[in-house]
C-alpha cells in the first residue's frame, strides 16, 4: 500500500478560494500526482483528477452521494432532498423520471421555445446602446424553461424568478452578502415551486402530462407514495435553474467566438457537426462547476492507495477536461479535436461522467448541447454585433466564472436568418399573433440587403480588434 501524497498545508480552504477552478490541477502539478489528500473546511478530503479517477469515482459500489455535498451548496445551488443526494434504487428511480423528459421530441420542443423567446427579446436589442448577453440569455432561458415545464408564464414574475435562479447559481462559493442572497433566493424559489406542485396535485392547474411540472407533481417513489411536495419542488427547480445556467455557457460561446473570430464565418456556413464540435470544445475549455463531491461507501484500495469509508472525495471536472495526458495540446482551443474523437463517458466531464441512468451524470446534458448549439447559430447567423470591451477576459479564480462584463454587445443587428427562424418556429405557428408576424420587417439588417455580406463585414470588424 502507498501513502496518498499529502498537500503541505494543514487546511487548504484559503488556497481553494484563491486558486479557484485550477486549485486541484495546481496541487497535482506541485505534488506530481493525480491523487492527493488535503483538508478543506477542516475536513479530510481526497482530490482526484483524470480519466481513470473519473471511472472509479462513478463506481456506485465505492462511492455514495448521501451527505457528501457541503451544506453551503445545498442551501443555495442544489437544495436538500433532490436527486443529487440519493443513492442506489431511490436514485435510479428518481433519475428515470428526469430522463423521461429528455426524449428527442421534448428537447426539440424546448429548442423551439428557446428560439422563439430569443427572437422575441432580440427584437429590442438593435435599439439599445449596449446589451448584456448574460442578463438577456438568462431571462430567455428562464422563459423557455418555465414554459417547457408546463408553467403558465402569465402567472410568473419572470424577472424576479430569473434573479432567484441566477443567485442560486452564483452563490455557493461566495462569502458574505452574495452567499446570503443565494440562500434567500433558494427559499423564495422553493416556495414558488412548491405552490406550483401543490396546485398541480390539487388539479388547480391543467398542465400537460409530458411536462416537468406534471411529471414531478405526480411522481411516486418506489414504495408507491407521492414524494413530499418540497422534494418535488426541489426537483422541479433542478430543471428550471440549470436551464437558466446554460446562459453562462452561451456567454462562453460568445467569448470563444470573440477570441477566435475565424469561427464566425466557419460556423455561419457550418454543418451541424461543426457547431457541435465547437460547443463541445467550449464545454471542455471553459470551467463551469469545478468539482463533483462523493463519500467513500466502504474501505477499498485503488492504485495502491487506501480509501477509508466516509472520506470525502472531490473529482476535478475542469482539470480532467484539461488534463495534459488525456488531451493533445490541452490548453489550446481547438474544436476540430472532436471531429476525430470517440465518445468516452469518463473523458469530457464538465457535467459529470458515467451513464445517465445509473450514475449522477447531469440529466440535462443533451438539453445543454441543444440550446448552446441553437445559441451559436443565433450568434453566427441570425445577428451581428460587436463586443463593447475588446479586452474582455475570464477570471479563472471565480467559481463559477464568466466573461468579466457578462459579455456586453453593441451595434446589434438581426439578419434575415432570424426572420426565417421565427417563421419556421413551431411555437410561433401554434401561438403566433398578427402583431408578431407584423414585426418580421424588423429583422432585416438596416442598410444591408444580404445577410451574408453583413456577416462578412462583421467578421472583418472583429478581426481588426485586438484580442487577449
Ligand atoms: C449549464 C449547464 C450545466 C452544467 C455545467 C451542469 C453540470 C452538472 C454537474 C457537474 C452535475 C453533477 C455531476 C455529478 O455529481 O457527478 C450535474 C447534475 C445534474 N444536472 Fe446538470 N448541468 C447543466 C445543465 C443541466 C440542465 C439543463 C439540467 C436539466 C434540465 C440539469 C439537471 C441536472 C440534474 C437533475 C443533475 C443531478 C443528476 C443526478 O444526481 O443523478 N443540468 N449537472
Amino acid at each position: 500500500m502507498t501513502a496518498i501524497p499529502k498537500a503541505h498545508w494543514f487546511d487548504q480552504t484559503l488556497s481553494l478560494l484563491r486558486e479557484g477552478n485550477e486549485f486541484i490541477s495546481h496541487q497535482c502539478k506541485r505534488l506530481g500526482s493525480d491523487v492527493f489528500q488535503t483538508r478543506l473546511l477542516l475536513k479530510k478530503t481526497i482530490c482526484l483528477r483524470g480519466r481513470e479517477a473519473a471511472e472509479i469515482f462513478y463506481d456506485n459500489d465505492k462511492f455514495i452521494r448521501h451527505g457528501a455535498a457541503p451544506s453551503r451548496l445545498q442551501r443555495t445551488l442544489t437544495g436538500k432532498e433532490g436527486v443529487q443526494g440519493l443513492d442506489g434504487q431511490a436514485h435510479q428511480h428518481r433519475k428515470a423520471m428526469f430522463m423521461s423528459l429528455m426524449s428527442s421530441e421534448r428537447i426539440a420542443d424546448l429548442t423551439d421555445i428557446f428560439q422563439a423567446h430569443w427572437i422575441e427579446n432580440a427584437k429590442q436589442w438593435p435599439q439599445q446602446e449596449s446589451v448584456s448577453l448574460y442578463n438577456e440569455v438568462n431571462h430567455i432561458c428562464f422563459l423557455a424553461a418555465a414554459q417547457w415545464s408546463g408553467i403558465d408564464l402569465s402567472t410568473v414574475n419572470a424577472h424576479k424568478q430569473t434573479e432567484n435562479m441566477v443567485a442560486m447559481i452564483e452563490s455557493p462559493a461566495s462569502i458574505g452578502p452574495s452567499h446570503v442572497k443565494g440562500i434567500i433566493a433558494r427559499q423564495r424559489a422553493e416556495r414558488w415551486a412548491q405552490k406550483l406542485i401543490q396546485d398541480s396535485r390539487d388539479n388547480a392547474t391543467n398542465s400537460d402530462k409530458h411536462c416537468a411540472l406534471h411529471v414531478f407533481a405526480h411522481y411516486r417513489s418506489p414504495n408507491g407514495s407521492l414524494i413530499d411536495a418540497k422534494a418535488a419542488a426541489v426537483d422541479l427547480l433542478n430543471i428550471i435553474r440549470p436551464i437558466v445556467a446554460i446562459g453562462r455557457y452561451v456567454c462562453f460561446c460568445a467569448f470563444a467566438l470573440h477570441k477566435h473570430p475565424e469561427y464566425h464565418s466557419t460556423l455561419a456556413n457550418g454543418s451541424d457537426d461543426d457547431i457541435h464540435h465547437f460547443v463541445q470544445e467550449v464545454r471542455r475549455y471553459y470551467p463551469y462547476f469545478p468539482f463533483a463531491a462523493a463519500k467513500v461507501a466502504r474501505d477499498f484500495t485503488w492504485q495502491g492507495y487506501r480509501f477509508e469509508q466516509g472520506t470525502r472525495v472531490l473529482l476535478d471536472l475542469y482539470g480532467t477536461n484539461r488534463a495534459p495526458g488525456m488531451w493533445r495540446q490541452a490548453d489550446e482551443f481547438n474544436p476540430e479535436r472532436f471531429a476525430k474523437r470517440e465518445n468516452d463517458a469518463f473523458a469530457l466531464i464538465p457535467q459529470g461522467g458515467g451513464f445517465y441512468d445509473k450514475h449522477h451524470r447531469c440529466a440535462g446534458e443533451w438539453i445543454t448541447l441543444a440550446l448552446m448549439e441553437s445559441a451559436v447559430r443565433f450568434l453566427t447567423s441570425s445577428m451581428t454585433y460587436r463586443a463593447v470591451n475588446s479586452h474582455v477576459s475570464i477570471d479563472l479564480t471565480a467559481m463559477p466564472t464568466l466573461p468579466d462584463d457578462g459579455f456586453l454587445m453593441t451595434a446589434v443587428k438581426l439578419t434575415k436568418d432570424a426572420d426565417k427562424r421565427w417563421q419556421n418556429s413551431k411555437i410561433m405557428r401554434d401561438y403566433g399573433t398578427d402583431s408578431q408576424s407584423a414585426d418580421a420587417a424588423d429583422f432585416s439588417v438596416a442598410g444591408e440587403e444580404d445577410p451574408g455580406a453583413a456577416l462578412e463585414a462583421f467578421v472583418e470588424s472583429e478581426r481588426t480588434h485586438p484580442h487577449v
